[in-house]
């Protein structure tokens, strides 16, 4: 790979300003439309000649091929030997797709069947709770488990017409104690969601939750189901097989949302608008199997991404959704990203010859700019930041809101790349009476250095389509990030020394083990903890 050429261009790199100088039509030449969305990237510094490199780069990594050999089912995700087909489960075509010889897509259909029957079931009351129709559905899991059911739960508010949704995920207590608090266990629904079942937080929750209906409820398993690969260990938990909901090792976690994980979402929204939601990532996949490199949404979003991190050296981006619905959505994004492309070592267990995957986080407009956007406008580390918003909101009636929102939003972007030089400051320091010594002080204080990139998503309005290509846009962004530096975006061994860790230290806690060997600080925290 060219890296070294690439952060040489970005270290060569002109101001936004200039840029704009130079080519009037920058803004419709550094930006993408794909249906009813728009793209705009004008605001990062890549030239067309950064662009041409960094799409040289792309096809040079082999990112088609490698994008065709996920879709086909091959084996991609080398170091778990395994297939990266989440995207079958949203398959909205006719196409087959084979894994071992056999066309897993009428199994997904049979599966997506069965959710739609049960979630119509619980929604229309013909499932019930001991104590009549489900009031309140509780989804236990944690990561991929629950970030991405928690996130779309939120967004699409507006199409809920079903039982009250909650999510548990934290092994802390407090998280299923404050949730469990005021519901009727007689007409409570618990969803155990965990792809391997063993991970312990969901299953302790899990158990939590069992032991609170039992006080209550006779016959607990009728209120209880499982979306899980681990049949056995779903049977061994007592959840009779046709609550149980399951899918296959060719789904990662993260990327689980779309199949059995979705249960708690299409409870919520119903299966006609679960079905436009995986509509909508059908629609992104078949846009980023199908278009040309430099057309391609999931694409032009991964170039900038690279262009920002490993060109440039911005090692953080904000997630900056306009869009309440989407509070969540940086969580989602970040470990989407961050469990994908945070690695050192290349899949060939080479050393990473530039940094991986950035540090992903945020928060919505407005309540972000009330917060640590001062950072990222006055600040001394530069913050890429990814911008959202919705053409119009659900609320007609609060029209005059969006168009604040929308103000902002563009005000935002606009401010990072503009600036206010020393002399405006001045300027508008000295209109306010200010003279000599103190009027350059307070001056200098309001100086904006501008010049900070920033991208901007505008998309129609939150709907279940338009959101199932949102996230089909960023689950392909990281992939096309994963294959140009060389990593397998589809592992996470990073997370298991803690797990390991965690293990060995709960019995060191209760006393039954001695803390010999430990460090001295891991000790005195114990000392501390123990009491
Ligand atoms: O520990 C990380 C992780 O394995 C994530 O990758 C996953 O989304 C989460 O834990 C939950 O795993 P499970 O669905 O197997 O409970």
């Amino acid at each position: 790979m060219n890296w070294t050429d690439l952060k040489k261009r970005a270290d060569a790199r002109a101001n936004l300003s200039e840029l704009f100088d130079q080519n009037a039509d920058r803004a419709r030449e550094f930006s993408l439309r794909y249906g009813d969305m728009l793209f705009d990237y004008s605001k990062t510094h890549i030239s067309e000649d950064d662009r041409a490199l960094l799409l040289a780069m792309a096809a040079d990594a082999g990112v088609e091929a490698r994008r065709d050999a996920m879709f086909a089912g091959e084996k991609i995700n080398e170091t778990e030997d395994r297939a990266v087909l989440h995207t079958a489960l949203r398959e909205m075509g006719e196409r087959s797709v084979l894994v071992a010889g056999e066309d897993v897509i009428p199994g997904v259909r049979a599966t997506r069947a069965r959710m739609a029957e049960f979630a119509d079931g619980v929604r229309n009351g013909s499932i019930k709770g001991q104590g009549g129709a489900i009031t309140d559905v509780v989804n236990i899991g944690i990561g991929g488990s629950d970030l991405g059911p928690a996130m779309a739960v939120l967004a699409l508010a507006p199409y809920h017409n079903g039982p009250r949704l909650h999510f548990v995920a934290n092994v802390d207590g407090a998280d299923i104690a404050d949730t469990l608090r005021g519901l009727d266990p007689a007409t409570t629904l618990v969803i155990v969601a965990s792809k391997t079942f063993t991970t312990i937080e969901t299953m302790t929750n899990a158990r939590t939750a069992q032991a609170w209906m039992a006080k209550a409820v006779k016959d607990t398993g009728a209120q209880f189901a499982a979306l899980s690969t681990a049949d056995e260990k779903t049977a061994e938990f007592g959840i009779a097989p046709d609550r149980v909901f399951g899918f296959e090792d060719w789904v990662g976690g993260r990327y689980s949302m779309w199949g059995p994980i979705g249960l708690s979402l299409m409870i919520a929204i119903g299966a006609d608008n679960f079905n436009a939601f995986l509509s909508g990532g059908y629609d992104m996949d078949c846009h980023f199997r199908e278009a040309p490199l430099n057309e391609n949404l999931p694409v032009m979003l991964a170039l900038v991404g690279v262009w920002n991190n490993q060109g440039c050296g911005h090692a953080t981006r904000a997630v900056l959704p306009y869009d309440q619905r989407l509070t969540r959505l940086p969580a989602y994004f970040q470990q989407l990203e961050m469990e994908s492309n945070g690695k050192s070592v290349a899949m060939d267990g080479s050393a990473l010859e530039v940094n991986s995957g950035p540090v992903v986080w945020g928060e919505p407009g407005t309540n972000g700019q009330h917060a640590f956007y001062q950072l990222i406008h006055q600040g001394t580390r530069v913050v890429p930041c990814e911008f959202m918003v919705a053409r119009s909101g659900h609320e007609p009636e609060l029209a005059h809101q969006h168009e604040l929102l929308v103000a902002n939003c563009l005000a935002q972007s606009e401010a990072l790349m503009v600036g206010r030089s020393l002399e405006e400051a001045t300027a508008i320091m000295a209109r306010r009476g200010l003279t000599g010594d103190e009027l350059d002080r307070q001056a200098r204080h309001r100086v904006f250095p501008g010049n900070r990139p920033s991208t901007t998503l505008v998309y129609p309005k939150l709907t279940p389509f338009v959101l199932g290509q949102i996230i089909a846009l960023y689950e392909h962004r990281v992939f096309v990030e994963g294959v140009m530096l060389g990593i397998n975006s589809y592992d996470q061994w990073g997370v298991e020394l803690g797990k390991e860790l965690a293990n060995a230290l709960t019995p060191v806690l209760r006393g039954e083990a001695s803390d010999e060997g430990k460090d001295s600080s891991t000790r005195l925290l114990l000392d501390y903890l123990r009491g």
